[in-house]
């Protein structure tokens, strides 16, 4: 069956993007693709049952990010389809997953799957750093069959998602990068931050009550200036390593 697919996905490092696409692609239809990450303001979008909306986030401290949020509630679905994908760093996605369904059905929309993926953890790099993979993308070719099967079918069960309501409370932010001598002043990550945490005159600095902590920043600063330079990152990411070193597979609800 041939849909309208609406791709949204917000994506500061890139994979949760890879994810979306990799998805995706198994999916004909007219596709449209909205990235959360741009600044651009988002009209109201009224889906309808010939539509299917796929939405990709990474999971930031066991939630969906604040930041998707709003955007989120200018879909409007009318019975449409929708399938619900988190992507997290191999420690855990918590209550993000049943949490962006949730919000899903609240806009009107009837969730056909949903799953979670593992993506390389943007803040602690070297943890699930390869990730998605090739065992990977077998299991997110073989969730798009099972969905498309069931688009097929017309019927759409409740599904029982893991999670907890009430979600998780965020934590209080403990990081935030900043830049160093290393800074060329190029200007790239003023421009690039979603939420303009940082300063046009001294892109060293961060405004740390701005700051949503995405990384979009180090990744994208062309001289490494931009990263965590504080003594309690490198202490806590050789924890964080030993704590989350064992695989986590992905996990489907269809
Ligand atoms: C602020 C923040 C909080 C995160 N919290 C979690 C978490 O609770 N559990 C987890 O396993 N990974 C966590 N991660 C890792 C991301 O979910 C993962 O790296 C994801 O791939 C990032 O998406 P991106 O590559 O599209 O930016 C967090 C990452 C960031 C930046």
């Amino acid at each position: 069956m041939n849909k309208n697919i609406r791709e949204i996905y917000f994506s500061p490092s890139g994979r949760t993007k890879k994810l979306s696409e990799l998805f995706v692609d198994n999916f004909n239809g007219n596709k449209k693709t909205f990235d959360f990450f741009l600044k651009d303001e988002i009209k109201n979008q009224n889906l309808g049952e010939e539509d299917l909306l796929i939405v990709t986030l990474p999971v930031y401290a066991g939630r969906i990010p604040k930041i998707c949020v709003n955007k989120l509630k200018k879909f409007k679905g009318n019975n449409t389809p929708a399938i619900a994908l988190v992507a997290y760093g191999n420690r855990d996605y918590d209550d993000a997953l049943l949490e962006l369904s949730d919000i899903l059905k609240e806009q009107g929309f009837k969730i056909l799957g949903a799953a979670a993926f593992i993506t390389r953890h943007s803040i602690f790099p070297e943890v699930a750093e390869n990730r998605p993979d090739e065992e990977d993308e077998i299991k997110i070719k073989d969730f798009a069959n099972k969905c498309k099967n069931k688009l097929e079918s017309l019927e759409i069960n409740e599904l029982e998602i893991k999670g907890n309501r009430p979600y998780k409370e965020g934590n209080k932010k403990p990081l935030m990068p900043t830049g160093d001598e290393l800074c060329i002043n190029c200007g790239k990550c003023v421009r690039i931050c979603p939420v303009e945490a940082i300063s046009k005159n001294n892109p060293r600095e961060t405004d740390k009550d701005k700051c949503i902590n995405c990384t979009a920043c180090i990744y994208n600063c062309p001289t490494g200036s931009r990263t965590y330079h504080m003594e309690q990152y490198k202490i806590g990411y050789e924890k964080f390593k030993i704590d989350n070193a064992k695989r986590k597979e992905p996990e489907i609800f269809i």
